[in-house]
């Protein structure tokens, strides 16, 4: 077990460090496109209760759970679960999801991150003025393409900087940057939010005034309550942007001491995260392109390029039309307010590999970052590489989506039935700063796995046609011409790949969580000399 002692350095670090986790790409570049897709005012209703059935009561369970193992000397979720039913072997395992997630999505999400970066640099540089709509579109073909080696320079960057950062610790490295970034970001998502609604039409060729795009978004239409799919993405939102069912709110929470609160922490950091989600993130691309494109124009553009299109293709060119100086200003903006959004959840994900390590193969700390970041360069290269041959997408679904609800129903059964209730709500309660409602311990035994169970259940179909390549079979049937048939026969080869990639790196941190477990036996035994 560890040897080493790390905390936090104040309060206000950790709840800027943990509103950091949360607030990321998810608010910014996922949730607009979640919300056109599924109907503007008619995705807020559905999204606003799984945020207090699901997203609150989870986070009460993930810091509890985190702060449990924590005092017992465990930081990463293997061993938070096993603290909470030493009998049963295979929350062990379960715990595995609480590595790979992380490991996983860090090999995508940091090559996204590091886009922000080069984009950065780009719109300081006057790289898209005089440029017409599809140039700016099509240079992004071109970044993330094949012989764009600017992208992997980037990327590298991005790179060495997490590792860096993480090699800080906790209060030296991730919480100093939470406490510059997370009010930058703030700033900048103001100043564009404010730019976004005012926003008149006939001002620079825009179409509409800002506020049509908010009114999509905030009239609240109850046509969709019904409709499961709506339901779905709603819950999966609640789970990305909360950073739910993945092992870094379990992680951070275990440099808590045993008395320091949780609930007030937890409702803090969450309702940091929404405000920037639903005021800022649903205030910058969902205003400044309805207003260039109109509504319907809008929907369109979504369907086609989808969130990262419209933050790296569109807006980019939408800038442009202010002038070069507000351009280059917006586009600093924009990106960096991306950047530090992405640097401060890709953080969160290298925290539990590294207290993993730490705990249980006796690591230093640059070590365990090194290792982090070098697993996260070999995991990420095909996603760099053969980005537009689904890699990145691939991961996204099984990393970033499916195993985020697997995981969390899982929890939520040992937290509140294995672990039980009582003692549960003792734990969350314990310390704590503000009276939580009574009513919430029945939600988290009843109605929080009851909404979970219902979520995974409707997903099965559409996982099982993912699994069995459903829509990139009828794609290949329909394909006109060979040259498009063999891209999308490899296509199928590279999204295949992926999948053992992914399941080999599960199996691994499977294979590494048994090997501790098998050195904890020993060096408790009464055998070993040590004791
Ligand atoms: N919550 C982050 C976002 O909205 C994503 C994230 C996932 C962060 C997992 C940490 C861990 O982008």
């Amino acid at each position: 077990m560890s040897g080493f002692q790390e905390s936090w350095g104040s309060r206000l670090g950790l709840v800027l460090a943990m509103a950091g986790n949360a607030v990321g790409l998810g608010n910014f570049l996922r949730f607009p496109v979640q919300a056109v897709q599924n109907g503007g005012g008619a995705f807020i209703i559905p999204y606003l209760v799984c945020f207090l059935l699901m997203g609150i009561p989870l986070l009460f369970v993930e810091w509890s759970m985190g702060r449990f193992g924590g005092v017992r000397g465990n930081h990463s979720t293997p061993f938070i679960m096993d603290s909470m039913a030493p009998k049963q072997f295979i929350w062990r395992y379960v715990g595995v999801f609480g590595i790979f997630t992380n490991i996983a999505v860090a090999a995508y999400y940091c090559y996204l991150e590091s886009w922000t970066l080069g984009y950065m640099w780009y719109s300081v540089s006057g790289q898209f003025s005089g440029m017409s709509a599809a140039e700016v579109s099509g240079w992004f073909g071109w970044y993330t393409g094949f012989d764009a080696i600017h992208n992997v320079v980037f990327w590298i960057l991005c790179l060495v900087l997490n590792t860096w950062i993480l090699s800080k610790g906790l209060s030296g490295g991730i919480e100093k940057v939470a406490k510059v970034g997370m009010p930058l970001l703030i700033l900048f998502g103001l100043v564009l939010a404010i730019r976004g609604i005012t926003l008149e039409s006939g001002e620079n060729g825009a179409v509409e005034s800002g506020t049509t795009g908010l009114n999509f978004l905030w009239n609240p239409d109850f046509s969709s309550i019904w409709t499961p799919k709506v339901w779905l993405a709603a819950a999966g939102q609640i789970f990305f942007t909360l950073s739910l069912g993945m092992g870094s709110i379990h992680c951070y929470a275990s440099y808590l001491r045993s008395r320091d609160d949780v609930a007030l922490n937890a409702m803090s950091a969450g309702w940091m995260n929404e405000f920037v989600e639903v005021v800022l993130g649903g205030a910058i691309i969902i205003p400044i392109t309805v207003g260039y494109f109109g509504v319907d124009g809008m929907k369109d553009l979504v369907n086609q390029v989808g969130g990262l299109g419209l933050g790296f293709r569109t807006l980019p060119y939408l800038f442009q039309q202010w002038g070069p100086v507000l351009a280059a200003l917006s586009g600093l903006a924009w990106f960096g307010l991306l950047f530090f959004a992405g640097i401060t959840s890709s953080l969160a994900m290298g925290t539990p590999v590294m207290g993993f390590l730490r705990d249980e193969f006796g690591m230093r700390r640059n070590t365990s970052a090194i290792l982090f970041g070098l697993a996260v360069f070999i995991l990420g290269l095909p996603t760099v590489f053969f980005f537009h041959y689904g890699v990145f997408d691939e991961y996204d679904y099984w990393a970033g989506t499916v195993s985020l609800v697997v995981f969390a129903t899982l929890e939520i059964i040992l937290f509140a039935w294995v672990f039980g209730m009582d003692k549960g709500w003792a734990e969350i309660n314990r310390g704590a700063d503000i009276r939580i409602p009574g009513i919430f311990r029945y939600i988290i035994k009843y109605i929080t796995p009851a909404f979970l169970l219902f979520v995974f259940i409707g997903s099965l179909p559409g996982i099982w046609d993912m699994l069995t390549h459903k829509e990139l079979l009828e794609q290949i049937q329909a394909s006109p011409d060979p040259e498009q048939t063999t891209f999308l026969e490899k296509k199928m080869w590279f999204v295949n790949l992926s999948r053992m990639v992914l399941l080999a790196i599960w199996l691994f941190i499977a294979a590494m969580v048994y090997k501790a477990y098998r050195q904890r036996i020993q060096k408790s035994s009464p055998l070993n000399p040590t004791n």
